[in-house]
C-alpha cells in the first residue's frame, strides 16, 4: 500500500446545504481533517469558491462531479477543475469520458477517479438501460479499461474493494464510501464496513460523511476514525 499518512486517507463528505454550514463544520474540525469531499449539492449552492479556499489553505479537495459529456467538454471542464486546485475529480467510467479527463488534467496534480457502475444500480437496472452484462461483469470490464486508460483510482463500495484489488493489482487507488465506525447509525447505507475493515480489505482512502458531520462532537469522531485507520495499517 502506498505511503499516505493515516489522516490524509480520511475524506470527510461535506454534504451540507450551504457554504456557511460547510465553513462552520470545517472550522470545528480544524486540524483533525485534511481532506474534504465537495459534491453537487454544495457546488450548486456556491461551493466552488470553497474548493479554491480550501486548496489555498493547504487542505485537499475531492470534487465529486461525476462528469460525463462529449470528450471536448469533459477535457475542458477537467482543465478548469485542475485550475481550482482540487486533488480528486470523479468521472463516469466510459472510455471516451475517461480518456478526455486524463487529457484534460495534463501535467497537473489532479487525479481522476472513475465511477464504474453506480451502487444504486442492480442487474435489472442495467437490463432496463439496454446492457447485456450484469453489474459484477460491467464493474470488472470498466475497471480494466480504466487501468489501461491511465485513470488514477476507482470509487467502490467497501465489499468490492478486496475483489477489485485482486483484479487490478496496486496500480489504481481504491476509494470507498459506506464507512461506519462501530455503533454509528447506518442511515441509508446498506453495505457498510468500519474504517479498520475497509483499510484491511485494501482501500487507500475512506469517504465518511454523516457519522462525523452529524455527530455532537465531530472532531473527536474524526480523530477516532484516524486512530482506527492507523491501527489497521499497523
Ligand atoms: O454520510 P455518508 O458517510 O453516508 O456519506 C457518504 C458519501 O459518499 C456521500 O457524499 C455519498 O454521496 C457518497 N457516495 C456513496 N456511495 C456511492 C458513491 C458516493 O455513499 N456509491
Amino acid at each position: 500500500m502506498s505511503k499516505i499518512e493515516p489522516r490524509d486517507r480520511m475524506i470527510v463528505a461535506l454534504d451540507l446545504p450551504s457554504v456557511d454550514d460547510a465553513q462552520a463544520m470545517i472550522k470545528q474540525l480544524g486540524d483533525s481533517v485534511t481532506f474534504y469531499k465537495i459534491g453537487m449539492e454544495l457546488v450548486y449552492a456556491g461551493g466552488l469558491d470553497l474548493v479554491r479556499q480550501l486548496s489555498s489553505n493547504g487542505k485537499k479537495v475531492f470534487l465529486d462531479l461525476k462528469l460525463h459529456d462529449i470528450p471536448n467538454t469533459v477535457e475542458k471542464a477537467t482543465q478548469r477543475v485542475a485550475d481550482l486546485g482540487a486533488t480528486f475529480l470523479t468521472v463516469h467510467a466510459f472510455p471516451q469520458t475517461m480518456k478526455a479527463a486524463v487529457k484534460g488534467k495534463g501535467l497537473s496534480p489532479l487525479q481522476i477517479l472513475g465511477v464504474t457502475v453506480m451502487t444504486s444500480y442492480d442487474d435489472s437496472d442495467l437490463i432496463e438501460a439496454g446492457y447485456s452484462m450484469g453489474v459484477r461483469d460491467l464493474v470488472a470490464h470498466r475497471a480494466r479499461q480504466a487501468k489501461a486508460i491511465g485513470i488514477n483510482g476507482l470509487i467502490l463500495s467497501p465489499e468490492e474493494v478486496a475483489g477489485m484489488r485482486a483484479l487490478i493489482g496496486p496500480a489504481l487507488q481504491l476509494i470507498t464510501p459506506g464507512i461506519r465506525p462501530k455503533g454509528a447509525e447506518k442511515g441509508d447505507q446498506k453495505r457498510v464496513m468500519t474504517p479498520g475493515e475497509a483499510i484491511t480489505a485494501g482501500a487507500d482512502y475512506l469517504v465518511i460523511g454523516r457519522p462525523i458531520t452529524s455527530a455532537t462532537d465531530p472532531k473527536s469522531i474524526a480523530d477516532a476514525v484516524v486512530d482506527e485507520i492507523s491501527s489497521a495499517l499497523g
